[in-house]
């Protein structure tokens, strides 16, 4: 019987392992564990796959880092972080991917969080509404550091956490056409309010990880800006998750080779 019950993981599948890097979609690990066995000069190897749970080890000179996908939104990031914490995880980087909605923010580039507007459901099981969802400032530092030295276009702010991509997000383009009035207008609220971008778990990331005493930080690459477009750009997602991975990487082999 593994110790994780839903990643299918032991302690031991981890070899020490204290760091892992967060995709939502199990279909972005082999990708991210490439770049992270070419950042750490080192081997991957793919560990194992239940439900949205898919997972890979990368074994490098300055130690190992794993790899774990999430699945989409607040209740499996929760699970993933609780059971990755068990088997002795306490630094987590999600790598994502984004809505953006300054004007200014183009897709390719990255979005590193500072912490995130709670529009989930799973952050309010850990903590009360009133606590914040931060990102650790050593983590974000790494990827701050490590987007500059990959030269990609980075900026670093707010998101909004939503546990939708419809509604939450204020989109029209569906089925019913209707967004409750909670969210009617939200979109054109929280660009107001300097809140950079969209995306669906960098909240409860947080929350679980700071009420654990863990660290987390998260980067997505915009692969649409909302001001312009509600359509994704297939042809865009392969350099997107590049950037993605190519900081996440960075921000990785910083942390370890600092010790940090
Ligand atoms: N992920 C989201 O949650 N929203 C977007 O607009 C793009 C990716």
């Amino acid at each position: 019987m593994p110790e994780a019950h839903h990643l299918a993981l032991s302690r031991g599948d981890l070899a020490g392992a204290r760091i892992a890097v967060l995709p939502g979609d199990p279909g972005r690990v082999p990708a991210i564990a490439a770049g992270l066995a070419r950042s750490l000069a080192g081997d991957a190897r793919e560990l194992s796959a239940n439900r949205e749970y898919r997972s890979a080890l990368v074994q490098g000179g300055v130690g190992p880092a794993l790899v774990l996908s999430t699945g989409i939104g607040g209740p499996s990031t929760a699970i993933a972080v609780e059971e990755l914490a068990r088997l002795g995880v306490d630094t987590f980087i999600r790598a994502g991917t984004t809505g953006v909605l300054p004007e200014h923010i183009e897709p390719g580039d990255v979005i590193i969080s500072s912490g995130a507007v709670r529009l989930d459901g799973a952050s309010t099981h850990y903590a009360p509404i009133e606590y914040p969802a931060v990102a650790h400032p050593t983590v974000t530092a790494a990827l701050l550091v490590g987007a500059r030295h990959t030269g990609i276009r980075h900026h670093l702010g707010i998101t909004a956490s939503s546990d939708t991509f419809y509604p939450g997000q204020e989109r029209y383009d569906t089925f019913s056409g209707y967004v409750i009035r909670r969210f009617q207008g939200s979109a054109e609220e929280w660009r107001r309010l300097h809140v950079l971008n969209y995306e669906m778990e960098a909240a409860t990331l947080f929350v679980v990880a700071s009420t654990m005493g863990l660290r987390a930080g998260a980067v997505c690459g915009v692969l649409v800006n909302r001001t312009q477009t509600e359509r994704i750009d297939p042809e865009l997602v392969t350099r997107v998750e590049a950037n993605t991975i190519a900081v996440a990487c960075e921000a990785v082999r910083r942390l370890l080779e600092g010790g940090e």
